[in-house]
């Protein structure tokens, strides 16, 4: 019989929660966290464990048919890609944030500096729109350190609880965008791919009423 290839984060902040849905959903999968694909013993169900910027593009080539993952990713990279369902957990923002001493007016002191950030086309796009062109600095992790040792002026990335622009002397100025968990679809999904999707669906729905 034909499984569904489900992509979810192999490690961070969504891997538990995603886990834990499918869990809730009766799907059992034997885990194997070092293995980087299980198999459901009770749905035909099979996962993949892949780093989070990945995912976009493995559900764009078809190598997965869904995925769980942040909505902030996919506007970041995976426009293109569908949203099947919003799953309501692991919520966050993505913000412009600058020095705590930094004194703050608008959206337009960010003109001609300098942003280190892992969110390149959200903050392009932001600040397009609000007709300010700044420098940026793409790095793929720690942003918050960048402006302590000098590498910029300002950072853009995820806020969740704060704590770690707290701890780096930073505060939030502009917040770019709200995102969560969503469930994504792949464009080359096929027929069957999406009958064993609609039955998921279908769990999903009911452990998400049953959350409220
Ligand atoms: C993420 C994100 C922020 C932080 C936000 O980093 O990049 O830095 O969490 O969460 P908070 O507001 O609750 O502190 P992560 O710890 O996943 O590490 P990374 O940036 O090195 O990938
Ligand atoms: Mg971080």
């Amino acid at each position: 019989m034909k499984k569904i290839r489900i992509a979810i984060q192999k490690s961070g902040r969504l891997n538990e929660d995603s886990l834990q849905i499918l869990k809730d959903c009766g799907i059992s999968i034997d885990n194997g966290k070092d293995q980087l694909k299980a198999s459901s013993r009770n749905f035909p169900l099979e996962v993949f464990y892949l780093r989070n910027g990945d995912i976009p593009q493995y559900l764009r080539d078809g190598v997965v048919d869904i995925a769980i993952i942040g909505e902030n990713v996919l506007i970041e990279k995976g426009e293109d890609i569908s949203i099947a369902e919003k799953l309501g957990f692991s919520k966050c923002k993505v913000s412009l944030a600058v020095p705590k001493s930094v004194k703050y007016n608008s959206v337009k002191d960010f003109e001609g500096k300098k942003i280190a950030t892992s969110y390149p086309n959200t903050v392009k796009n932001y600040l397009d729109s609000k007709g300010v062109k700044a420098d940026l600095h793409i790095i793929s992790g720690s942003v918050e350190i960048a402006p302590n040792i000098g590498l910029a002026d300002a950072i853009c990335d995820i806020v969740s609880s704060g704590s770690t622009l707290f701890k780096n002397n930073l505060k939030e100025v502009e917040v770019m965008l709200t995102s969560e968990a969503v469930l994504a679809v792949s464009p080359q999904i096929s027929q069957e791919g999406t009958e064993l999707l609609e039955k998921l669906r279908f769990r999903i729905q009911s452990v998400l009423r049953a959350r409220q």
